[in-house]
C-alpha cells in the first residue's frame, strides 16, 4: 500500500532541480526490494533511487510523522522513580510469568537447559531471580556471555535494576578487567574468563550455579566450558547448570547433557515484513547507508539497526550517514547514531540503551554483537547486509584469518527478529531472496571447528586434561587441527615429546594470551628484556590501531607515525617507542594529541601492561630492561613468533616460509617501503590482499637458533640474496 502510495507521489515531483544532490546525499546505490510473502511484483518492488524526488519533497515541506508515543505513557514513567519503574519493566519481560516454574525446575534439575527468545529477559533476570531465591548464599552465580561488551553491559543494567553499584553485589569479569569484590554474588563474566578462572579453581567451589549463556553461539570457549562443566556436575551433586540459549538447537544440548530437561517459554513476537533486494548489491556498505537514510525519511518512527561486520566499517558508515545527513538540512528529524562494537569504549557503551528523545530515530550501527548478545529496545527497522567478520582456520597450513563471510539462515533469521520485539516491524536484507535460499548455510560452523586451537589445548593441558581426541565435544574439532595445536605446543617448548606440560608451557598458560605472545614474553626472561617485551605485548593486545589518522590530517598523522619508525626498526619495536615515550611523558593525554596517538588505547595498554606485570611475578621471571640491544627484543619476538615468518620475493611480494603461501607487508606498517629480506608478523588479515600486520625483520639464522624443532638449515637458506641485485625489493615497489 505504502508503496503505491510512493508512486503517485514520485509522480507529483518526477525531477527536481539539484541533481547532484541525489548521489550525494543519499548514495548511488541502486536497491530494489521485494517482500519475501508477496510476489516481487511492481506493486511491491521499491526502487530507492526513484524515491529520491519523494525523499526531497518530505524535506521540503517540512513533513513530519505521526509520532509512535503515546504521551500520557511517557508523563505516568516520568512520575515514578527510576528504581519503582525498572521493576514495572521487569515485570513485563516475557520471562517474568515463568518466575516461579523456572525456579521450581532449577530446584528438582541440576542442569536444565533454558530456551527463550532474544530480549525475554534471560541474561538479564534469571540470575537475579536465583538471587531472590537464596541461591547466592550458597556461593556465586555466574553467567557467562561469549562477548565482553555484553558482559560488562548487562552487568551494568543488573546493577542499575537491583539499585546497587556496579562491582558490588553485581559484578564482571573480561579479560584484563576484574570488576568485581569480596561483594560480588552475581558475576558476568565472558566464556573465556571462566576458563582461566577454572585453572584455579577446578571445581568452581565459590559457585553454586553456573549459566553457561548465549549457548547457541558455540564460541569455542563455551564449548570448551560445555566438557569442563559438565563433567564438574557430576562430582558436585550441589551445583545447578544452566544452558540458557535463544531458540536454536536446543535438543542438542539437552542430548549432550545427558538428556537434560529443557525449560522454554514464549517470548513476544509481532510480525517482521521481511524485504529482500531484487538483485544482488555491489556494494552493501553503499546499500546500507541508502537503506537507513531512506527508512529515516519515509518509514514512520521506529528505531533502526543496521548489522555491519567491525569497527572499521562501522566508524566509516557514521562518517558517511553524518555528511549525508548534514546534507538533508534541518527539516528531516533528528537521526542519533549509536556504534557498538566489541572495544567500544564503555563510557560509549551505555548510549546505545539511552531512550530515543521524542521526534528523534536512532540508528544503531552495530556488529554481530547485537544479533542476540544485546537487546535495544525500540528497534523497528533491520538492515541486513548478510556478512560478519568469522575467522577462519586452515589446520593445514595453521593460518588463521578474520574473513567477511555470509551469514547462516540461521543468524538472518536472529538478525529480522530483532525488528519485532516490541511492535511489528520491517527487516531489509540487502541479498536476494535467491542468495538466501541457494547460498546461505542453515547454521554457522562451531568455532571451535573454525579456529586455531593452541590456546584451548594449552588450557586443557594444564588443567590435566591430556586425552584431547577423546574430549567430551559436542562437535569435534577436525582432528588434524588438533595435532597442528599439539605440534604448535610442542614447537614452542610447552609440552614435550610425550605432550606433558613443560615448565615454560605451564608459565605460558598463566598469561590470559595467544600461546604465541604468551612465549614471547616467557622467553624474554632468558634475553633479559621482558620489560620491554611486555610493553609489546599489552600494546599488541589493545585491539584496534593505536595510532590516529583523521580524514583531514592524514599527513600529519602519517608523519607522526613515521618518527617512531625512524631506523627502520619495524613495528614493535615502533611500538614499543610509542609506549615509553608517552611514559616519560608521564601518560601524558597532551603528547598523545600531538603525535596522533589514541588516548584511550593507550590507557588501555597501561591497564593490560600493570596485568602482565602481576603475572611475570607469579611465574617469578624479573623485570629486566635491555634498551640498547634491541636485537634482544627481537630475539624474543622470533622465539614466540617463528611460525608466522616470511621471505621476500623477487616481485615484492613475501612468501611465508614454512607453508608458502604469497603475504604482502600491510601498508600501514613502517617497513611496507622498506622490505627486509626476512621478516616475522604478527597477523595475517585478508583485505584486498593477504596481508602481515606489524611486522619486524630478522636475520635467518635467528630461526634455527630459537626454534631447531620447526625450521631446518634448508628452509632458511638465503638463495635469493645470490638471484637478486642489491635494492631489488625496492625497485619492485
Ligand atoms: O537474555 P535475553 O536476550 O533473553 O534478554 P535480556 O538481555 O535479559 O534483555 C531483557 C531486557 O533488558 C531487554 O528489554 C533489554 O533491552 C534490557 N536491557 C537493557 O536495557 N540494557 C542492557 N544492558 C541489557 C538489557
Ligand atoms: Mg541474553
Amino acid at each position: 500500500q505504502r508503496y503505491k502510495d510512493l508512486d503517485s507521489r514520485e509522480k507529483m515531483d518526477p525531477f527536481a532541480e539539484q541533481e547532484a544532490w541525489e548521489d550525494h546525499q543519499i548514495g548511488k546505490a541502486k536497491l530494489k526490494f521485494g517482500s519475501k510473502n508477496k510476489k516481487a511484483s511492481d506493486d511491491y518492488q521499491f526502487v530507492f533511487e526513484d524515491q529520491i524526488s519523494f525523499i526531497k519533497e518530505s524535506v521540503m515541506a517540512g513533513e513530519n510523522y505521526e509520532d509512535d508515543m503515546h504521551p500520557k505513557e511517557a508523563q505516568d514513567a516520568a512520575e515514578k522513580t527510576a528504581l519503582e519503574e525498572l521493576q514495572e519493566v521487569r515485570k513485563s519481560l516475557p520471562i517474568y510469568g515463568y518466575r516461579e516454574q523456572l525456579l521450581q525446575a532449577v530446584e528438582e534439575h541440576q542442569v536444565l537447559v533454558i530456551v527463550g527468545d532474544t530480549g525475554s529477559g534471560k541474561t538479564t533476570q534469571i540470575p537475579q531471580y536465583l538471587h531472590e531465591a537464596g541461591y547466592t548464599k550458597r556461593g556465586k552465580v555466574g553467567c557467562t556471555q561469549p562477548r565482553r561488551v555484553a558482559a560488562m553491559s548487562v552487568a551494568a543494567r543488573v546493577a542499575q535494576e537491583m539499585g546497587v553499584k556496579l562491582g558490588h553485589e553485581v559484578g564482571y569479569s573480561i579479560r584484563f578487567e576484574d570488576c568485581t569484590s569480596d561483594k560480588t554474588v552475581l558475576k558476568y563474566m565472558t566464556d573465556g574468563m571462566l576458563l582461566r578462572e577454572l585453572l584455579g579453581e577446578p571445581d568452581l567451589a565459590s559457585y553454586s550455579v553456573v549459566i553457561v549463556d548465549e549457548a547457541h553461539e558455540r564460541t569455542l570457549s563455551t564449548d570448551i566450558l560445555f566438557g569442563l562443566v559438565k563433567d564438574i556436575a557430576r562430582f558436585r551433586p550441589d551445583l545447578k547448570l544452566l544452558i540458557s540459549s535463544a531458540t536454536m538447537d536446543a535438543e542438542k544440548f539437552s542430548d549432550y547433557f545427558d538428556t537434560a530437561p529443557i525449560f522454554s517459554f514464549p517470548g513476544r513476537r509481532y510480525p517482521v515484513e521481511i524485504n529482500f533486494t531484487s538483485a544482488p548489491e555491489a556494494d552493501y556498505m553503499d546499500a546500507a547507508i541508502v537503506t537507513v537514510l531512506t527508512i529515516h525519511v519515509r518509514e514512520p518512527l521506529g528505531d533502526i539497526l543496521v548489522f555491519l561486520t567491525g569497527q572499521e566499517e562501522i566508524e566509516t558508515a557514521e562518517e558517511i550517514l553524518k555528511q549525508r545527513i548534514r546534507g538533508l538540512g534541518t527539516k528531516i528529524r533528528e537521526l542519533i547514531i549509536c556504534p557498538i562494537y566489541a572495544n567500544l569504549p564503555s563510557e560509549l557503551q551505555a548510549k546505545i540503551f539511552e531512550p530515543t528523545p521524542e521526534g528523534a530515530r536512532k540508528v544503531v550501527l552495530a556488529t554481530n554483537i547485537a544479533e542476540t548478545s544485546l537487546t535495544i529496545d525500540g528497534i523497528k527497522y533491520v538492515v541486513d547486509p548478510g556478512f560478519s567478520k568469522m575467522k577462519s582456520y586452515n589446520p593445514r597450513t595453521g593460518m588463521e584469518s578474520l574473513l567477511i563471510t555470509p551469514i547462516s539462515k540461521a543468524s538472518a533469521t536472529q538478525r529480522a527478529g530483532r525488528a519485532g520485539r516490541t511492535s511489528a516491524g520491517k527487516c531489509y536484507r540487502l541479498y536476494t531472496a535467491f542468495n538466501y535460499n541457494n547460498d546461505l548455510e542453515e547454521n554457522t560452523v562451531p568455532e571451535v571447528q573454525r579456529t586455531n586451537l593452541a590456546s584451548v589445548v594449552l588450557a586443557l593441558k594444564s588443567l590435566g586434561i591430556h586425552d584431547l581426541i577423546n574430549f567430551d565435544f559436542m562437535d569435534p574439532p577436525p582432528a588434524e587441527a588438533l595435532v597442528k595445536a599439539l605440534e604448535l605446543l610442542f614447537a614452542l617448548g610447552a609440552l614435550n615429546k610425550l605432550g606433558e606440560l613443560t615448565k615454560a608451557g605451564r608459565r605460558m598458560a598463566e598469561f590470559p594470551l595467544d600461546p604465541m605472545l604468551s612465549k614471547m614474553i616467557v622467553v624474554s626472561d632468558k634475553y633479559k628484556c621482558s620489560d620491554e617485551v611486555i610493553s609489546i605485548a599489552a600494546m599488541l593486545s589493545v585491539g584496534g590501531s593505536v595510532f590516529y589518522r583523521p580524514k583531514d590530517k592524514q599527513v600529519h598523522a602519517d608523519n607522526a607515525r613515521m618518527n617512531f619508525h625512524t631506523g627502520n626498526v619495524g613495528d614493535h619495536i615502533a611500538l614499543l617507542k610509542v609506549y615509553s615515550s608517552w611514559k616519560e611523558t608521564n601518560y601524558s593525554t597532551q603528547w598523545c594529541y600531538e603525535n596522533y596517538i589514541q588516548v584511550r588505547s593507550m590507557k588501555r595498554a597501561r591497564d593490560i601492561r600493570d596485568q602482565l606485570e602481576g603475572l611475570l611475578e607469579r611465574v617469578e621471571i624479573e623485570i629486566s630492561s635491555n634498551m640498547n640491544e634491541l636485537d634482544s627484543v627481537r630475539k624474543s619476538i622470533v622465539a614466540g613468533f617463528f611460525p608466522h615468518t616470511a621471505k621476500l620475493q623477487k616481485n615484492g611480494s613475501y612468501r611465508t616460509v614454512k607453508h608458502p603461501q604469497t603475504v604482502h607487508i600491510h601498508p600501514n606498517s613502517g617497513l611496507s617501503q622498506v622490505l627486509p629480506r626476512w621478516v616475522v608478523y604478527h597477523e595475517l588479515v585478508l583485505t584486498s590482499k593477504e596481508y602481515m600486520r606489524q611486522v619486524t625483520e630478522l636475520k635467518p639464522e635467528w630461526l634455527i637458533e630459537l626454534a631447531p624443532h620447526y625450521y631446518q638449515l634448508k628452509d632458511v637458506e638465503d638463495d635469493a640474496s645470490k638471484k637478486m641485485p642489491k635494492g631489488a625489493g625496492k625497485a619492485a615497489m
